[in-house]
Parts: structure tokens; sequence; C-alpha cells
């Protein structure tokens, strides 16, 4: 064989490999793909917590080499891995050719606003008391009280009963729910769940629990009166959240590892259909309009899809801020107010023309909740430790209230 020709084979083939682990990336693409990186990396690449790595100026062949490996399970996250599972070789590419280009700045973060109120908290603003989730401090906090109960790892999502007497919390990273006395915060029990509960609901009649555990891709039954387990409901596909209709027949489940909501009968704990939500990423959080006709459906990126039940129809898709957090609609049925996470506003939606407006509230909003009588919202930020207070009279913030680590989810008794 003539060595000259070998050499020339050997050589393109070379480059061939080369050009096909760096694969044409493209900027502007990426920059576009990376919006739905930004709820937990940043707009900039910059990680929005301590979890969340810095991808700015990192290296182009390490990215591609990470992203690859989430995608084939070789590398274990169960965010990345789910992330990355629907990006193609092209995708990952233009990625990893956006975040590579950025500048690696120091995370600086935003001088905080001021937080106005510390100790004591006015009733004025929490008619009836509220309770909220410190996912870093492994706590539960009550406002206008400022007590504090002590809870397991990661407390996560709250719920209350409705005769107020018990309040349970999620601990994903134990597999638990802690309830709580909330005469005297004591913990009174802790259940084991299936594998990473998130959201916890109470039927309307108070009998019943409902846990979502994401990672077993089922809901646990929990009989109030004697804290045991009586059922599992399997749904598959990642639930997250559930909300009960108020005659307390049906469930809804958001299926945050697949594109729709699960409908659970409660008479016979079944699953009955699964309603496609198509247009958004992840579906989250959940809540119902007034009229129980509609479902307000946060996913997982920068979305709220508004679909009729009845025919299952997606009426509109509406961009809301970056990265996942909650959804209410109000008590008073006029609006549906959503919080992201990964920015520094909640979005308000009104139910009726579906008109979006944004208010700025500090940062890493996730939780979101109005008290009963619709007057006030609550805004838990999470990258500045406090609650925000929207009176909805002016749709301003009215103040905010310092807490403790990561303040995560709000349960407010009248407002599931
Ligand atoms: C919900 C949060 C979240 C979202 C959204 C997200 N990531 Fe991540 N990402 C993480 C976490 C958490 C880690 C760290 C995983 C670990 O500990 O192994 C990570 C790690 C990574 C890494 C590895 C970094 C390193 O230094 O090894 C890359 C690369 C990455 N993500 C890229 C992306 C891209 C690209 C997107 C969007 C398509 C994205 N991520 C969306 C949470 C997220």
């Amino acid at each position: 064989m003539n060595t000259k020709f070998f050499n020339l084979a050997f050589a393109s083939a070379a480059l061939l490999t080369l050009s096909h682990t760096l694969m044409a990336g493209d900027i502007a693409q990426g920059k576009t793909k990376a919006a739905a990186c930004a709820g937990c990396h940043g707009n900039n690449g910059i990680g929005l917590s301590e979890e969340f790595p810095n991808l700015a100026g990192q290296k182009q062949a390490y990215i591609i080499k990470q992203l690859s490996a989430f995608k084939n399970g070789s590398r274990q996250d169960p965010t990345m891995n789910a992330m990355a599972a629907s990006l193609s070789t092209q995708d990952i590419a233009d990625l990893a050719a956006w975040f590579s280009s950025l500048a690696k700045v120091n995370a600086q973060a935003a001088p905080n606003t001021p937080i106005v109120k510390t100790s004591p908290v006015s009733r004025r603003e929490f008619p009836e008391t509220v309770y909220i989730s410190m996912k870093k401090s492994a706590a539960i906090e009550t406002f206008p009280q400022q007590n504090s109960w002590q809870g397991g790892p990661n407390m996560l999502y709250t719920a209350i009963t409705p005769d107020n007497k018990l309040l349970l919390s999620t601990s994903p990273s134990t597999n638990s729910l802690y309830v709580f006395n909330t005469s005297n915060g004591k913990q009174v029990a802790i259940i084991k769940t299936g594998k990473a509960p998130k959201g916890v609901k109470v039927t309307p009649d108070g009998q019943f629990a409902y846990v979502s555990n994401q990672g077993s891709g089922d809901l646990t039954v929990i009989k109030l009166a004697t804290l045991k387990v009586i059922d599992t409901i399997t749904v598959k596909k990642g639930p997250h959240n559930v909300r009960f209709t108020n005659d307390g027949s049906l469930a809804y489940v958001t299926l945050q590892g697949g594109d729709g909501i699960a409908v659970i009968d409660t008479r016979t704990r079944k699953m009955i259909r699964v309603i496609a939500v198509p247009g958004i990423t992840g579906p989250h959080n959940l809540d119902l309009s007034a009229d129980e006709k509609t479902a307000f459906v946060r996913d997982f990126v920068h979305h709220v899809a508004v679909v009729d039940l009845a025919s299952g129809r997606v009426k509109k898709v509406i961009t809301v801020g970056n990265g996942h957090g909650g959804i209410d609609v109000l008590p008073n049925g006029k609006f549906a107010a959503t919080a992201a996470i990964g920015d520094d506003y909640i979005t308000v939606i009104n139910t009726r023309t579906l008109e979006a407006r944004n208010i700025k509230v500090g940062k890493g909003p996730h939780g979101i909740r109005a008290s009963k009588d619709s007057q006030w919202i609550y805004v838990t930020l999470t990258g500045e430790n406090a609650i925000a207070v929207i009176n909805t009279n002016t749709m301003t913030l009215e103040t905010k209230i310092a807490s403790g680590q990561f303040p995560f989810w709000i349960a407010v008794n009248g407002n599931p």
C-alpha cells in the first residue's frame, strides 16, 4: 500500500473524529436553547445557587462530554438526566458553544433590596396563620408569630388540614412526610412515602393526604385519623403536585417527567386518564379556576398553560419568569399568580382576559399563596431568605419579612 495514501486517509479520519467531538456548535442557536437552563444555571451561565454549577467560560469539550454522559446515564443526577434526555447531538454542541463563549465572571450577587420588616410582624398582612417550609434550615416557620419548628432535611412542600390541627411537610431526601401538631409545633409522626416525595395535599374533607412521589412515579395515600399509609396510586412520569376538586371527587396531578396532568378518581383511587398539555416543558404545579373548568399549569421552565379541562384544549400558553415555581388562583378567582425561581418577579394573570403583568419581588421567588380573603399574596424568596407580601388592591409589594434559609412553600388554610 502506498504509505502516502495511508497517511492521508489516517489524517482525514482523525480530522473527522475531531470535527465530530467539537461538532459545529452554533453560539446563537445555543443561546436560544439555553433558555431552558437559565432557571438553574442563570441567564449568563452563573449558577443561581450553591447547588447549580457555573457553566460560563467552561471548556467546550468538557460540556459536551458531561451532557452526553447525563444523556446516556453514565453520569447520574435526576435533574440533569431528565434535562439532557431530549437534547440532540446538535443541541449539545450548540449549548457547549454558547456557554463556553461566555465570560467567566465572579458570581456577584445583586445587592439585596432591603428587607423591611423583621420583628414583630403585623397581623394586618397575616389575617390567619401562614406556614412556610425552610428547605435549608430544615424547619417550618409560622407568620405572623415567627415560631420556628424543627423538621427534617430539605423540608419542601407543605399542606395544612382544614381543621388547622396538622401541618404536613415532605422531606424528599429522606423519603418521608413530617407531621406537626400546630398547637405546639411538635412532630407527631414521620411517615415513609415513596421516592423523592414533592407535593402534598389534603382532601377537602380532611380525611386523607396525597403525597406525590416524583422518584417512584406514584402517590402515597395517608389516612390522617391514624397517620397510616392505606394505599399507593401508580401514575408514573414523575408526579410533582396535586390539586383536589372542591368536592374531593377528583385529584389532578402534574406529571413533571411527562407532558400532562393525571386525573385520579378519589373513590376508586385509580388514575382514570391523562390530559396532555402540549406547548410546555415538564408540568410542575397547578391550580384550578373558581368554577373548576380551567386548569392553570405552571411548567418547569417558564410557561403557564391555560387548559380547558372538559375538552383538554390548551387555550393559551403564557410566557412567565425563568425557572420553576408555584402557582395560585386567588380564592376570589380573579387572578392566577405564579413565581419563577430563576428570576426576580412574579407574574399575575387575569383569569378572565388572560392578560399577564409582572411584579418585581426579589431574588428566587418559588412558593406563592394568597390569603383566604385574597387581599395578600405571599411569595417565598429563596435567594434572599425573605417573604414578600403583595397587596392585591394595588398589585404592589407591601413589605418583605426576613425568614429562615431557603423559604420554599406556603400553606394557608382555606387556599389549598
Ligand atoms: C432544575 C435545575 C437545572 C436545569 C434546568 C439545568 N441544570 Fe444543568 N445541572 C443542574 C445540577 C443540580 C447540576 C449538578 C449535577 C451533579 O451534581 O452532578 C447540573 C450540572 C450540569 C452540567 C455539569 C457541570 C459540571 O461542572 O460538571 C452541565 C454541563 C449542565 N448542567 C448543563 C445544563 C444545560 C445545558 C441545561 C439546559 C439544557 C441545564 N444544565 C439545565 C441543574 C440544572
